[in-house]
């Protein structure tokens, strides 16, 4: 492997940080209860979804959805997404938030709330882990944010290097060979 990690945030800053992003989230949707639906980004985000739904304590529903970018013709287009795998059922009328591991560019977010308004959600928001704020190409409201982190390339806690990591308790920073 060969690969050097640094410990970025360690496993109980990360628990600590979750618990809090659930608790204002459970005061934010008290009120909507049975209408709030949680959509996680996979594969990056199913590790802090996993921890994230399980310290809710108000109704909710979890659904998923996968997006991959054209990394190979970022040339020609760049920031271009892809849906790979669409949720399962209608978000019409239903309160949204968008669960996202790291915030890079900003494309994937933004293309994900185009995506989702445009199916008439009584309300979007969105909810990342990670962000890397010197690396923002598009604007995109970030309404939960864990973390912001410096431009480095991270892995564990679902963030992944060529699907090497991911299953790491802590956030590294991780320097390639
Ligand atoms: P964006 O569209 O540039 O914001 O990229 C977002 C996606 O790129 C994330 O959902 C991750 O899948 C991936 N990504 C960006 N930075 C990192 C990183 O440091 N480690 C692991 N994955 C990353
Ligand atoms: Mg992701």
């Amino acid at each position: 492997m060969g690969d050097t990690l640094t410990t970025l945030i360690a496993e109980e800053l990360i628990a600590e940080r979750v618990a809090e992003l659930a608790s204002q989230i459970d005061e934010d949707y008290r009120a909507v209860s049975d209408d709030l639906v949680l959509i996680g980004v996979l594969k990056g985000s199913f590790v802090f979804l996993a921890d994230l739904t399980r310290r809710l304590t108000i109704p909710h529903r979890v659904e998923f959805i996968a997006v991959s970018s054209y990394g190979d013709r970022e040339a020609e287009e760049p920031g271009a997404v892809r849906l790979i795998l669409d949720v399962r059922h209608d978000i019409g009328n239903k309160h949204v938030v968008v669960v996202e591991d790291i915030v890079d560019t900003g494309y994937t977010l933004s293309y994900l709330v185009r995506l989702l308004e445009a199916r008439r959600p009584a309300s979007l928001r969105t909810c990342t882990l990670l962000r890397k704020p010197d690396r923002a190409q598009v604007e995109v409201t970030i309404d939960y944010l864990g973390f912001d982190i410096p431009d480095v390339w991270v892995v564990g806690y679902g963030l992944d290097f060529a699907e090497r990591y991911r299953t790491l308790p802590r956030i590294c920073a991780m320097k390639k060979p």
